[in-house]
């Protein structure tokens, strides 16, 4: 089985997400897996020019000629896609955004109803993989997903498939303190229902309700994690303006 992850903070490998996807990640080669992490940012995508060539003049195939060259078919090939990124704005990053547009050639123009007697674009491929999504967000409350999990939701039916494992993670700037004496534990249990999703995705093609459950709890009390939180903000504030004489 092959896992992709698309990778889409702004950070980079130095982003909180990608804490959560190597963990997640770990259990799934544990369970057997193929994987792969790329890092959007590291790759040369342009935005889609919205003329839709690849449907027209090149059918199935993008007339930007970039990274997307490649990821398009890894795409394709993997079993179940993982979309993974922060929250900007209660929605996806834009470098996630811009990879997405580009992901348009792998369906067709015409317009087909579902079974839910709402229309979308008819499939090219015969099948196509599974997805699942892993975001992370500094505000704690899990309505700051909303957005985003019903965007994934309707990518999911857009991309005639299904949506296996939707991971939030509130209190996202948490793993930003993990060499903290007090942190250090909590988020090893974070970690570790992480590399169990990962198992139970490869195993099941879903996560199990003690999980998924597992995974949304607090790792810190809210409450405290804003009190200590905006400690930080002045602390780092400070530093940087002191930096800057
Ligand atoms: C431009 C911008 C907008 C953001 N908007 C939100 C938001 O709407 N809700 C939220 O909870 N966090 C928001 N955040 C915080 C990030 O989601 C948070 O810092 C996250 O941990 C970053 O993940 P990363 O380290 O993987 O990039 C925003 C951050 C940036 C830079």
């Amino acid at each position: 089985m092959k896992i992709t992850v698309f990778s889409g903070s702004h950070k980079g490998r130095e982003g909180n997400t990608l804490i959560m996807v190597e963990e997640f990640l770990k259990g799934a080669e544990e369970a057997g897996a193929e994987t792969e992490n790329i890092v959007l940012t590291e790759k040369n995508i342009r935005y889609c020019r919205g003329r839709f060539e690849c449907w027209l003049k090149t059918p199935g195939v993008c007339t930007i000629h970039d990274d997307m060259d490649d990821l398009l078919p890894k795409f394709m090939a993997s079993d179940i896609v993982v979309f993974a990124c922060p929250v900007y704005f209660d929605n996806v990053p834009s470098v996630m955004k811009n990879f997405i547009e580009r992901l348009a050639p792998a369906l067709l123009p015409h317009f087909e109803e579902d079974d839910r007697g709402e229309y979308r674009h008819a499939k090219r491929y015969e099948k196509y993989p599974k997805f699942a999504v892993i975001s992370n967000a500094g505000l704690p409350e899990k309505a700051n997903f909303e957005v985003e999990s019903l965007f994934f939701r309707r990518l999911t039916r857009a991309f005639h498939t299904e949506l296996i494992a939707e991971i939030y993670r509130g209190e996202g700037e948490v793993f930003r303190g993990q060499k903290n004496i007090m942190l250090k534990p909590l988020i090893g249990k974070y970690k570790k229902l992480l590399k169990s999703a990962g198992k139970e995705i490869v195993e099941n093609h879903r996560l199990s309700e003690k999980v998924a459950e597992d995974l949304e709890k607090p790792i810190v009390p809210p409450s405290l994690y804003i009190k200590f939180g905006n400690e930080e903000w002045d602390k780092l504030i400070k530093e940087y303006q002191k930096d800057e004489k």
